[in-house]
């Protein structure tokens, strides 16, 4: 194979002016050429042999006008008619050299060398960019690859990321409402689905997702929904319950307890003892000697939540009998008043159903790893996952995506190393879940806690994260900081381009300044699952989620509201759940 590169004069643009470490000065020679270079672009500079050339990505393009030359003999200004003075800086990111060794056409990133002063500098285009782009996809073993689109600069070049190292190191999809998101990780999840044995779960907040699982769209994923208000009777397969007794003390606690409250240390010990001893209880039932010796308060394992209310009660009321055999105020009399209250009001509201009013099967020794088996199987047909947290009140959404990811995470934690497989979980709308620590409630810094876990330990256990938001600002900075690949797609904010900026490296920051010019479905791809950070234009996945952009304009004439929508729509607010049609 001859050269990936090789350049005529006709890509020449110019030559090295100034090297200041990464960033380089060229001066361009002819200045119709500056029109046709942009931001972004890839340029190859002339390295210390011939087989040897330094890429690099045009960061600044500037033209300076100068009028007049000092001549040096008379001190004066000599006019010498208008002279452009064109330059752009470039941003070292790599070195491909022709011939490496026993190997031609290498591309490794990195300059392993700075330009010299006035060597060539050529502009990537044409051939010489397709080359160069399937050069560093070659590089991408064929089983590895995760194809999400093609460079924008190139229709025609393939845009490909290491499918491995994407989900490695945790990944970040970032951009505004309406950029696409969504779909890029329909698109993902489908080219995932390709896979014999994907597992993947992914936290839907809207229930958008659904399309992909519908069998006559050609679906391929499967789809769970934490059970709603109006599902807590039934007993479907594709409901899922995260009963109380999976949280451990700290989840439980940040529900109920209010720190404020003068009682709440003792309400907090009684809690512990009585939830310990019912476990034990529950073990002895069972005939678990062996567990019975290690287990710990956080251990998940069943108990009647009324048991625990009628000892609690049974606290706050009773009395104890004094020196003279007189009754006098018991321990903890009054003290547990407003924890069981608190706690009888979640247990009464049917919106947290799914995890105070489990069905009966719930209770059982066995459910759990049956539940956690439907969700960690990976064969073709349910690896992929996807988990409807619509129906789940706000205010507790942290805890229970907080303990969903625990779940997983302790599983794996626990499970033999030879028979660990990978598992990734995409959290769409994390700045619902995953706020700023300094912002964060009881509820959400429990949540928080669990997925900082994840994000900096789950590499170690084959747990992955995909965090995908609008308001990269407003995500844990922890969380975000441990993500290794970035999928930056539009973003209009200046707060949230900046959080973006300070996560990428240094050299690249100059990019993210485009991220708000990016076209719907257009995107930066960076990190250590591409060579190159490029900008790319996603694939639309072949099943679309629910997320459509509505055509207001179009709409209005020609769709008109419709009454008995409004009264269904009245309906389900009071039922707090999507019903059945009600009858006209
Ligand atoms: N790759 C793409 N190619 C073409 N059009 C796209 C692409 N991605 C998204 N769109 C268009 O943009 C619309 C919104 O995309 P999407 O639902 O993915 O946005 P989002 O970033 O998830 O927004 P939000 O933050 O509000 O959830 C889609 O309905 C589609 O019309
Ligand atoms: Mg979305």
């Amino acid at each position: 194979m001859s050269g990936a590169l090789s350049f005529e004069n006709v890509d020449e643009i110019g030559h090295v002016a100034g090297v200041d470490t990464s960033k380089v000065a060229v001066d361009i020679v002819d200045e119709d050429i500056l029109t046709r270079i942009t931001i972004g672009q890839m340029v190859a500079i002339q390295g210390v042999t011939e087989l040897e050339h330094l890429i690099g990505i045009v960061d600044r393009v500037t033209r300076g006008v100068r009028d007049s030359l000092p001549d040096p003999n008379e001190g004066d200004e000599l006019f010498i008619g208008t002279v452009f003075k064109d330059s752009i800086r470039v941003v070292l990111i790599g070195t491909y050299r022709s011939v490496d060794g026993s190997k031609k056409n290498t591309f490794k990133r990195g300059a392993d060398s700075f330009p010299q002063i006035n060597k060539r500098v050529y502009n990537i285009q044409g051939k010489n960019l397709q080359r160069f782009m399937s050069l560093l996809s070659a590089d991408i073993p064929s089983g590895e690859q995760l194809k999400l689109g093609a460079f924008v600069s190139d229709a025609n070049a393939d845009a490909i990321a290491s499918g491995d190292k994407f989900f490695q190191r945790h990944a970040a999809i970032l951009g505004s409402t309406g950029s696409g998101k969504s779909w890029a990780v329909a698109l993902i999840l489908e080219r995932s689905a390709k896979l014999k044995y994907p597992n993947i779960v992914v936290f839907d907040m809207h229930g958008e997702y659904s399309p992909l699982a519908d069998v006559e769209k050609g679906g391929f994923a499967r789809r769970y929904r934490i059970a709603g208000p109006a599902d807590l009777e039934k007993d479907d397969d594709d409901l899922i319950f995260l009963p109380y007794w999976l949280l451990n003390r700290d989840e439980m606690l940040s529900m109920i307890l209010d720190r404020s409250d003068q009682n709440a240390p003792n309400q907090a010990s009684r809690f512990t003892s009585h939830v310990r001893e019912l476990k034990d209880a529950f073990l002895v039932s069972q005939g678990r000697d062996a567990i019975r010796k290690t287990f710990t308060v956080d251990s998940p394992i069943p108990y009647e939540i009324d048991d625990l209310v009628r000892r609690l009660d049974g606290d706050d009321t009773a009395k104890k009998t004094g020196a003279q055999g007189r009754e006098i105020k018991g321990d903890w009399e009054g003290k547990l008043t407003r924890f069981v209250s608190r706690l009888k009001a979640r247990l009464e509201d049917r919106r947290y159903g799914f995890m105070f009013q489990p069905t009966k099967s719930a209770l059982h020794y066995d459910w759990l790893s049956e539940q956690l088996f439907k969700i960690l199987c990976s064969d073709t047909k349910s690896g992929i996952k996807i988990v409807d947290f619509s129906e789940v009140p706000s205010d507790i959404l942290p805890v229970v995506t907080g303990t969903f990811a625990r779940l997983i995470f302790d599983v794996q934690f626990w499970m033999q190393p030879s028979s660990r497989t990978p598992v990734a979980i995409f959290c769409d709308e994390a700045h619902l879940y995953l706020p700023v620590k300094e912002d964060a409630d009881s509820v959400e810094k429990q949540a928080l806690r669990n997925f900082e876990r994840i994000a900096k330990e789950g590499r170690k256990y084959g747990l992955s994260l995909v965090v995908v938001s609008q308001r990269p600002a407003d995500v844990s900075k922890t969380i975000l900081s441990q993500c290794n690949n970035f999928l930056a797609l539009r973003l209009t904010n200046d707060t949230d381009q900046s959080v973006v900026k300070r996560l990428v490296p240094d050299a690249m920051a100059a990019m993210t300044d485009l991220l708000p010019l990016l076209d719907v479905g257009e995107a930066f791809l960076l990190g250590d699952a591409v060579l190159l950070p490029t900008r790319i234009r996603l694939d639309a996945p072949a099943i679309q989620p629910n997320s459509a952009t509505r055509p207001f304009w179009k709409e209005w004439s020609s769709t008109v509201s419709q009454a008995d929508a409004i009264r269904q729509g009245i309906e389900n607010l009071r039922g707090q759940t999507r019903l059945p049609e009600i009858a006209r």
